[in-house]
């Protein structure tokens, strides 16, 4: 026999059990909800380190004991270990503390929720419960309720920048906000890798292309936002390198605030500086330019873009630019642009397969198609794209004939 109810664990200490993603997403969920968290684990990941960090959640460095059970008022394991779990579980039962697991990897939580006192209902329970009640209007039904440790709240939309790819970019804000959503919105630039991390109960919403597949239109994004917002949930935009370079976010604030949703930014590392950064090209060089223009590929080069390029008083960088670099070379040198004028072409920056291109930029158009160059990739035309800026001349420095470099040359 099941009884649905709804737990108010603020300032009530509460156990977690575990060091993984699911933990996390957990210990996240009640520390919002105010509960005082302990977890308990001998290694935990990084989005419980930033909790931990932040003071959000208290951690234990250990393997769980029966001691951990002291004082609490609910138990959460999410070890992955069924035996630790239903071990866990047991001491729980035997201290008439409710227990709740989160299951293992492939496994039904209903196999593991037999030895646990308590269980998230499924949405279709809290459907039925909350129509018998007459809480819900007819017609409304609840997506993933988490009435155990969810309070009513309102929902929220966090726009979360999550760089060039390697998840190691991603930034201490953007994964604490990965830990807290209900629901992920992904285009799958970025740190993709990162969905793996996210609990369990963590829906996952592709709006990106996928081969024969058109992209979601972004009006039907915003309102994928603003719905699930209204819903109660925190969603979460993953959008790689920064969501206000040529990332459209602007538009989703806009959409939200419109639709009276809650809306935060977290700001990414953009391509724009990080794919170039990662080949060894600063967009910046003290005596070379000290001025950048980012432009979008899809567009026409700009007369202010041209300019730079002839003048070479700003570096260029053209996102969205391998299927239009033909056009945009053209145009730069029918423009004035010097043939010479070094350009480079960083594709899948900052991942284990970025591969840099370099040419002139009266050659670069046949030699990134000789090396069938794609998408997603930066281009960079100035000089600071030139092959060996930054290489020291060792042989000049053993001689003698040039001083070493001191901090005082280098700034
Ligand atoms: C729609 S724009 C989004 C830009 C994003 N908001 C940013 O700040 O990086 C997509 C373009 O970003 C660039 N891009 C994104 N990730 C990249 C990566 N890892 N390496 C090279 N270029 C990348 C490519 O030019 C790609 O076509």
């Amino acid at each position: 026999m099941t009884t649905l109810l709804a737990v108010d664990t603020a300032g009530r200490k509460v156990l977690v059990v575990g060091g993984g993603p699911a933990a996390a997403h957990r210990a996240a969920a009640l520390a919002l909800e105010g509960a005082h968290v302990l977890v308990v684990a001998p290694r935990i990941c990084e989005a419980l380190v930033d909790l931990h960090i932040d003071g959000h959640v208290e951690w234990r460095r250990d393997v769980v004991t029966p001691d951990d059970l002291d004082d609490v008022w609910l138990v959460h394991t999410a070890t992955g270990d069924l035996a630790t779990d239903a071990r866990v579980a047991a001491w729980a039962e035997s201290r008439r503390v409710w227990c709740l697991t989160a299951g293992a990897p492939g496994v039904t939580p209903g196999a593991v929720g037999a030895a646990a006192s308590a269980r998230v209902p499924t949405a279709d329970e809290v459907n039925v419960a909350l129509a018998g009640s007459g809480a819900l209007p007819p017609g409304r039904r609840v997506a993933r309720p988490d009435p155990v440790t969810r309070r009513d709240h309102p929902g929220r939309v966090v726009l979360v920048g999550g760089g060039p790819g390697d998840v190691d970019l991603l930034t201490v804000r953007g994964r604490r906000a990965l830990a807290l959503a209900d629901v992920v919105v992904t285009d799958r630039l970025g740190p993709v890798a990162v969905l793996d991390e996210l609990g369990p109960g963590v829906e996952v919403v592709d709006v990106g292309k996928a081969p024969g597949r058109h992209p979601v239109p972004q009006n039907e994004i915003n309102r994928i936002l603003v719905d699930r917002a209204r819903r109660g949930q925190t969603v979460v935009r993953l959008k790689g390198g920064d969501p206000f370079v040529l990332g459209r976010g602007g538009e989703e604030v806009v959409a939200c605030r419109e639709a009276g949703v809650s809306v935060e930014v977290v700001p990414g590392v953009s391509s724009a500086v990080a794919a170039p950064a990662a080949a060894g090209i600063p967009l910046t060089h003290r005596g070379t330019v000290a001025a950048v223009h980012i432009v979008n590929g899809h567009d026409e080069l700009s007369d202010a873009a041209c300019l730079a390029v002839r003048d070479r008083s700003a570096t260029v960088v053209v996102l969205m630019g391998v299927a239009t670099l033909a056009a945009t070379v053209h145009r730069a040198l029918v423009r004035g642009a010097s043939p010479t004028t070094p350009v480079a072409i960083v594709e899948r920056g900052c991942t284990p397969t970025q591969r840099v291109t370099r040419a002139e930029l009266a050659t670069v158009v046949a030699v990134a198609r000789r090396r069938e160059v794609t998408s997603p990739a930066v281009v960079v035309i100035g000089d600071v794209a030139a092959p060996g800026l930054l290489e020291v001349d060792l042989e000049q420095l053993l001689d003698g004939s040039t001083l070493p470099v001191t901090a005082e040359r280098m700034a």
